[in-house]
């Protein structure tokens, strides 16, 4: 397995204050790989210095398979966390100029620039000036410069906040296809449903740690399954053939799944009379697995930071 991006031990001060502590970060080439974390977590600082924006005070990166990154800067596509285009260029200029930046030719980038317009339903903006834009338009913009120059690795730092629904979609869908082009994604988010549907394999960051690396879904693996079960008889003796964590909840009895299964309970149930009326046995979400690995606090801070996110 290649990796795209191989970081290890990345560590950045600033003014004293340990912002990244420690991170290592390795994303297998042709993979769409996301980075989870709350507010102030280190996410920003650890991909500026896999980029080689700035440099750390401790550690290594190699980003396709160079030590010094900007020495494939023109290989990478960056959108960067704050925003910014030049706001009396014409669209198609303003894409074309972004592929100039990372070595590709104006012209080339023109024409490009209006096939990634024409693909992206937006064939006809290409002439406006970016001050006539939507905010989210205007993203969407930035979002295809950071294209044109067809990279083989693409850092998106928070590319979905800003965007509506259905421009959440869209950019799902953008990001799979490049993907399935042979491109490297990787990205950062406050919104664990993206992270969910998306990524093969994802870093939870906090407080400039990484506390879990790996899929998806061995991270929900680390949860038990949650048990929603509903008893025909709402008392009885039988109450103590349910698990010790069982929680009444709306008429309906909450606990993990035991690890010697749910036969057993079911049974003792059923031989002391409680009925059963309903069943669901429930797979851990992203969500409940993030509470878990990153703890409460973490959690508090991811729903601050997406408030206004649509997931
Ligand atoms: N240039 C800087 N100077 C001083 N402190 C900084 C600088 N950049 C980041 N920090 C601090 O480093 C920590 C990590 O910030 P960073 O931007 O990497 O977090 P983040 O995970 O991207 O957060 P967010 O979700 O808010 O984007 C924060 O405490 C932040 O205040
Ligand atoms: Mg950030």
């Amino acid at each position: 397995m290649t990796l795209a991006i191989d970081a290890r031990g990345l560590v950045k001060r600033f003014e004293g204050k340990t912002a990244v502590n420690g991170v290592d970060l390795a994303v297998p080439e042709g993979m769409i790989y996301g980075v989870l974390g709350p507010n102030g977590a280190g996410k920003t600082t650890s991909l500026r210095m896999i980029l080689g924006i700035i440099d750390p005070d401790e550690g290594t990166r190699t980003v396709l398979g160079n030590p010094r990154p900007l020495e494939v800067a023109h290989a990478i596509g960056y959108l960067p966390e704050e925003r910014g285009l030049y706001q009396s260029m014409a669209v198609r200029e303003m894409i074309a100029f972004m592929g100039a930046l990372r070595g590709l030719p104006l012209d080339q980038g023109r024409r490009r620039a209006d096939k990634l317009l024409t693909e992206y339903d937006l064939g006809d903006v290409g002439r406006k000036q970016i001050r006539t834009l939507s905010k989210g338009m205007a993203q969407t913009v930035q979002l295809l410069g950071t294209l044109v120059h067809d990279p083989k690795l693409i850092v998106l730092d928070e590319p979905f906040s800003g965007l509506d629904a259905i421009n959440q979609g869209r950019l799902e869908t953008l990001i799979r296809a490049r993907r399935d082009a042979g491109a490297t994604i990787l990205f950062s988010t406050h919104v664990i449903a993206h992270a969910e549907r998306l990524c093969s394999e994802i870093s939870i960051i906090a407080g400039g740690k990484v506390r879990y690396a790996g899929s998806v879904d061995a991270a929900r693996d680390r949860l038990p399954s949650r048990v929603v079960l509903r008893t025909r008889a709402k008392e009885g003796a039988w109450r103590a053939d349910l698990p010790p964590d069982t929680t009444p909840v709306d008429g309906n009895w909450h606990f993990a799944l035991p690890s010697t299964g749910i036969e057993s309970v079911l049974q003792a149930l059923i031989t002391h009379g409680a009925g059963i009326e309903n069943l669901t046995v429930e797979r851990p979400g992203l969500h409940d697995a993030f509470i878990a690995i990153a703890g409460a606090d973490a959690e508090a801070a991811m729903n601050m930071a997406s408030a206004g996110d649509m997931a």
